[in-house]
């Protein structure tokens, strides 16, 4: 029988949630100083925010939920500027809390305000708490973001894969400066494929039905990869967003895909950190947790420094980049927009690539007089490929 959704053993604190977690907070605190200033009053809102406390297998309290996360990250934001004695990064921000399960919005109830009143910049941070359905309540918080023009951040992190109908994604995309932070439960979407009760949850979940040829035609890990990249095909066409990347999470005791989580923005600054984060958060580079195989790999490789550019093979973009722009000269930041969006390198690979390339004889760099930074190569900078 499936567990209640306010079961113990669904709160106990796995790596999988931390890293969901870490991906999270470093993302909020770039996207809050970016947003907060140009507009004053940012939104975060958590549309599945949970009991608000984890604990380990003894009951012992080992992590607070993803609102008060949330509204941790913004205190911290607000203490540092003060600390730098600069303004702060913004004046408001509030965070939406949606909670369909009556246990869990009594915990995180009570958590929210114990943990709130340990925070120093209570004057400009707020939360607003609902026992209610996502699909239910989104579209008045919707009207709200319209009505007061603010930043928002949607985190849409349901325990299976019911409740999120895609066209209130389409909807909650189509506002201005918005971004939403999607887990896809591929796990459950297998697990629960079979009951004819769920197949009205994923027509909505996909808004069509080609998710039912993915599962009849493939297994197995090319499933899980069909139907994250169908869900992201629809963010592109559908949800008309810019930019989409994704981060897979494996279970702690297997190499088994539990879900996805997917990031979608129309800002090319937002991918840009957002897949710089997942790219560190991931032990191999390889954009994934992949549970036991990450602790036993980093043990057999633990001899050799891993960080940065330096197992990735920067050759293979060489080629990329030859193949792509030989006898042309391209803008630095449409470098970093095409290979970003187009490959699986971040900004470290496509310097060592663009600087052996350099070596080579193969490119050179025109300096753009106003980028300061001699040698390093930089915005404004012209790079021909020949
Ligand atoms: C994965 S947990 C959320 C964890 C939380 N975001 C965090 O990171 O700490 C999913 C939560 O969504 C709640 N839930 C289930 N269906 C819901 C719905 N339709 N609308 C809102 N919340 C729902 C569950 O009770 C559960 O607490």
């Amino acid at each position: 029988m499936a567990l209640k959704d306010s079961s113990p053993e669904k709160w106990v604190y796995k790596e999988h949630t931390r890293i969901k977690h870490n991906i999270l907070m470093n993302y909020l605190s770039p996207w809050m100083v970016k947003l907060g200033k140009y507009y004053r009053h940012i939104i975060f809102v958590d549309g599945f925010a949970g009991r608000g406390e984890y604990f380990d297998e003894n009951g012992k309290l080992l992590a607070v939920g993803s609102p008060i996360k949330a509204l941790q990250v913004a205190n911290s934001l607000l203490e540092k500027a003060k600390e730098k004695n600069r303004p702060p990064y913004f004046d408001n921000f509030t965070c939406i809390c949606l909670e369909k399960d009556t246990d869990n919005y009594k915990n995180l109830k009570e958590v929210l305000s114990r943990e709130y009143e340990k925070l120093k910049f209570k004057n400009s941070l707020d939360y607003i708490l609902k026992n209610d359905e996502f699909a239910l309540a989104a579209e008045d918080i919707i009207r709200k973001i319209k009505y007061e023009l603010a930043p928002s951040f949607f985190f849409i992190d349901p325990f299976g894969f019911s409740g999120v109908p895609f066209k209130l994604i389409k909807e909650i995309l189509s506002l201005p400066r918005t971004e939403v932070f999607f887990n896809l439960m591929t796990r459950d979407i297998n697990r629960f494929l079979n009951l004819e009760s769920n197949r009205e949850n994923l027509r909505s979940l996909y808004s069509n039905m080609k998710w039912k040829d993915i599962c009849s035609a493939l297994y197995g890990q090319e499933r899980d990869v069909a139907l994250k990249n169908l869900f992201i095909e629809n963010l592109y066409s559908e949800g008309k967003s810019k930019y989409v990347s994704s981060f897979r999470m494996c279970m702690n005791e297997r190499y088994q895909t539990l879900y996805y989580l997917i990031h979608a923005t129309n800002h090319f600054d937002g991918f840009k950190i957002m897949k710089d984060i997942m790219f560190k958060q991931s032990s191999f580079g390889n954009y994934e947790y992949s549970g036991p195989y990450d602790a036993k790999r980093k043990g057999q490789i633990s001899l050799f420094d891993l960080s940065g550019a330096d197992y990735v093979d920067t050759n293979r973009l060489e080629k990329i980049l030859i193949d792509r722009y030989k006898n042309k000269y391209v803008k630095w930041e449409q470098i970093l927009k095409d290979i970003y969006k187009d490959t699986e390198y971040i900004e470290t690979h496509i310097r060592k690539a663009v600087n052996n390339l350099i070596k080579k004889g193969l490119a050179f760099v025109e300096k753009n007089t106003e980028n300061k930074k001699v040698g390093k190569i930089g915005p404004g900078d012209m790079v021909k490929f020949l």
